[in-house]
Parts: C-alpha cells; structure tokens; sequence
C-alpha cells in the first residue's frame, strides 16, 4: 500500500532555513511534486526543481535555460541584466569569452602549484587553534582565513586587506540576515543599489577597490589575476567597467565564502559523526573521498535560477518562456534515489556525484579544484585533531535560503 505523507507548509524563505534546512519539504516535493510552482512573496513565482536528475537535465540545457536573466532569486530587468551579469550570469558566446580569460588559473595544474601555500597556511592556522587548545571559534578562527588568502594571492590582493574581504563579502552573502546586513534586498532601500550585486552598498565598495587595484596593476603589471583582467581584450576591446567589476566580484565572493562554509559544514559533521572521524584517521586513502562528502553534505549554495527562453515542456508540465526555474542543489544532493542513506554522513560513499559545484553544465564551478585541493589539505592536517575536539554549542546559521553556512561555530579542544 502507497505510504501516505503529510503535506508540510511549502515555505521556501529564510526564516524556514534560519534553524536548519528544510529537508521534509524537499523530500515531499520530490516524492509528490518534482516540478512545482512556487508563489514567491517578493516578486514573480518559480519553478522548484528538487530532483536530482532534474536539476542536471536543466544545468545542462542552456539553450532552453538562459542565466542571463540571473542565476539569484531576484528578477531583474533589462537594464540591472546589463550592468550586473558577470560570467555566472551570462549564456555563449560572452561566458566561454569571460571563462576563458581566468580558467587557466584554476585548472587541476595551476591548483597543484597553490598546494605548498595552501599547506604553509593550513599549518599557521592549525598551530593558533587546534594545536594551542582551548575554546575559539571554528570559523573566523580557522575555517575563514584560508580561502580568501589563497584567492587573495591569485588575485594579487595584499594579504593584509582579507579580514576586510571577508568583512565586505559577509554583507553581501548575508544580505538577508539583519545581523550581517543592515539592507534588506526586499527593503525599498535597496532600491537605490538596485544595478548592484546582492542589491548591496558593500558591492561598490569592493567595486572602488577593485579599481585601485587595477590602477596600480596597469602602473606594475605583475603575474596576477587582476593584471591579466586589466590588459584582457574580448574581441579586440579591454573589459568594460562593468565586465571587470563584476568579474572581480564574482571571484572575492565565490573564492571565500563558500569554501569556508565547506570547511565549517565538515567540522560540524566531524563532531557529529566521531565513527566516521575515526575511521578517516584509520583510513587516510579515504581522504578523497571524505572530501566529496563533506562538498555533498555542506552544499554552500542551496540553489541557483535560470529563466526560460522559450515554453517548453518539462516533465509532464509547461514551462513559459520567460519563466524562472530553480535548481535546488541541497535537494538533489540528498535524493535518496541517487544517494543511499543520504541522511548519513559516510567518509567512503561511493559513487557520490553531488551537486555542490553545478554538474556537467557550461557553469560548473571554476573553483571546484581549488575548493577539493583546499578541503583535502585541511583534512590531512587535522587528521589528528578530528576526534579532539567539541562544539561549545550548536552552530548560528547565516538566516539565507541560497548560503548555506554559518556566522559563528564555537569549538573546544578536549583530550
Ligand atoms: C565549496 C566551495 C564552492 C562551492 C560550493 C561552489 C559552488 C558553485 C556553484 C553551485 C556554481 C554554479 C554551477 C552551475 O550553475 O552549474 C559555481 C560557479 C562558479 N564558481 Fe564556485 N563554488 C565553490 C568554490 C569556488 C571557488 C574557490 C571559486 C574561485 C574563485 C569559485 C568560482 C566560481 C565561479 C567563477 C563560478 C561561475 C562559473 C561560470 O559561470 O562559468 N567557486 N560555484
């Protein structure tokens, strides 16, 4: 006999996310209604797009499924598509141009080059926390400097600039959480931001310095990704303002503040899992794979959009052009029918083609070696520490339905 479930409310806000993820809606939706329309109160509906192969069909039809009307929640008009797409935001041939001008410098050998300053720093930040004792918070502590001094270094960002980063990137991933953000996206006050990322003042601060830092590459050009996107031409042109903002935007924000939750997310199932932490000490080739478990069960990004470029059907429903489609990667990366027992956290899952960096679409993330690379050296040096350490209490959640991650995660070092 059919298992009769209830239906749970359908609320896809923040507050549904500020205690944890609502993982009973998205089961629900998956079982009952895989393609579902879902009234947003700020603006036009989505589509909801739960399933895993779902989510890789539309990731991987970008023909059907344009981003150039936004890969976020908010709708855009004509005029915010053109002063904010960065290469996220945008469909061939302008994002194979725009991919084309950084891949190169996160490709699996550029990464294996970062190894030794990736290493250099893990070390520093293991010998002021976990290795000192004590109580300190796992993120700002440990987890937060790491990736936004490496993408510092590709950039050519001088390292004492970063807690300031990660101070500015905090505001604009926060935007929906008052205590990181004092402007709301749904806040008529961010109406005047409007043709910025994230609807947010902090972008045009990163905006102004990104174009000091521009000024003093074009001055002194070095081996960096900021001089290479002052002197990059896209069809016999340089950027304009607007492509190289963006661009610097999308990689300050992308190459910190989702690696660091990855990084957050794995200590927390660490302490959760000690079976699994000391397998992982007892079996470091399993290390690879822990790394992707820790991608599948952080998911940092809960979801990106894409809109229709024309009607279309999609599994039995009708899709107009112009209509916004949501993949929800926390749902596909916990479909018990791709993945066994997902509510497990299990160092040695294989297969595990999670969606945590997009898959198999023209997107799929840039930093996704960097990320691994990051993760994996981290792991290694805390191999020792896995089972020594607790948390204080339960993780503060960032109060988003797209950032998946944490603002404070209190931890103490016993044994
Ligand atoms: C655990 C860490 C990370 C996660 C969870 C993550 C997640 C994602 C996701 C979901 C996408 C979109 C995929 C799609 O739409 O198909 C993406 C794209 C992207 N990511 Fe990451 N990312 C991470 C790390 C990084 C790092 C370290 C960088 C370095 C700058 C980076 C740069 C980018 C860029 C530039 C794109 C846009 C690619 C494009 O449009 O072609 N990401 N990422």
């Amino acid at each position: 006999m059919r298992q009769v479930h209830a239906r749970p409310v359908i609320n896809l806000e923040e507050d549904a996310f500020a205690a944890g993820i609502p993982f009973e809606i998205f089961a629900y939706l998956r079982r009952e209604a895989p393609v579902y329309w879902y009234e947003w109160p700020h603006g036009r509906g989505y589509w909801c797009i739960t399933r895993y192969h779902d989510i890789v069909a539309i990731l991987r039809d970008h023909e059907t499924f344009t981003s150039e009307w936004g890969a976020n929640l908010e709708d855009w008009d004509r005029f915010q598509a053109v002063c904010r797409r960065s290469m996220l935001e945008t469909d061939p041939p302008r994002h194979t141009q725009l991919r084309k001008l950084v891949s190169a410098a996160f490709s699996p050998r550029a990464v294996s080059e970062l190894e030794p300053l990736i290493r250099s720093i893990v070390e520093e930040l293991v010998q002021r926390t976990f290795a000192r004792g004590g109580s300190f918070d796992a993120l700002s502590d440990f987890a937060s400097p790491l990736p936004i001094r490496v993408i510092a270094r590709m950039l050519g960002v001088p390292e004492g600039d970063t807690p300031w980063l990660v101070e500015v990137t905090d505001r604009l991933m926060g935007n929906t959480d008052p205590e990181l953000s004092s402007i709301s996206p749904y806040d008529e006050t961010s109406n005047q931001y409007c043709l910025y990322p994230f609807r947010h003042p902090a972008a045009l601060e990163l905006f102004e310095y990104g174009h000091w830092l521009a000024e003093q590459r074009r001055q002194q050009p070095s081996n960096d990704l900021v001089s290479k996107l002052v002197f990059a031409q896209i069809d016999g042109r340089p950027l304009t303002t607007a492509e190289f903002d963006n661009m610097f935007l999308l990689l300050v924000v992308a190459g910190n503040e989702t690696t660091r939750q990855a990084i957050a997310h794995g200590l927390v199932a660490f302490a959760d899992f000690p079976d699994e932490a000391r397998r992982l000490q007892a079996n470091p080739v399993l290390l690879p794979s822990a790394v992707d478990e820790v991608l599948r069960w952080a998911t940092p990004v809960l979801h990106f959009r894409r809109t229709a470029r024309r009607d279309t059907e999609f599994e039995g429903h009708h899709i107009a052009a112009g209509d916004r489609v949501v993949v929800w990667f926390i749902s596909g990366n916990f479909d018990e029918t791709v993945f066994a027992e997902p509510h497990q956290f299990l160092v040695d899952r294989s297969p595990n083609d999670h969606l945590t960096f997009g898959r198999a679409g023209i997107h799929f993330c840039l930093g996704t070696h960097l990320a691994k690379a990051e993760l994996r050296i981290v792991l290694e040096m805390l191999l020792p520490y896995l089972t020594r350490y607790e948390l204080v209490e339960r993780p503060t959640r960032i109060r988003s339905n797209f950032a998946n991650g944490f603002k404070r995660l209190p931890v103490r070092v016993i044994g």
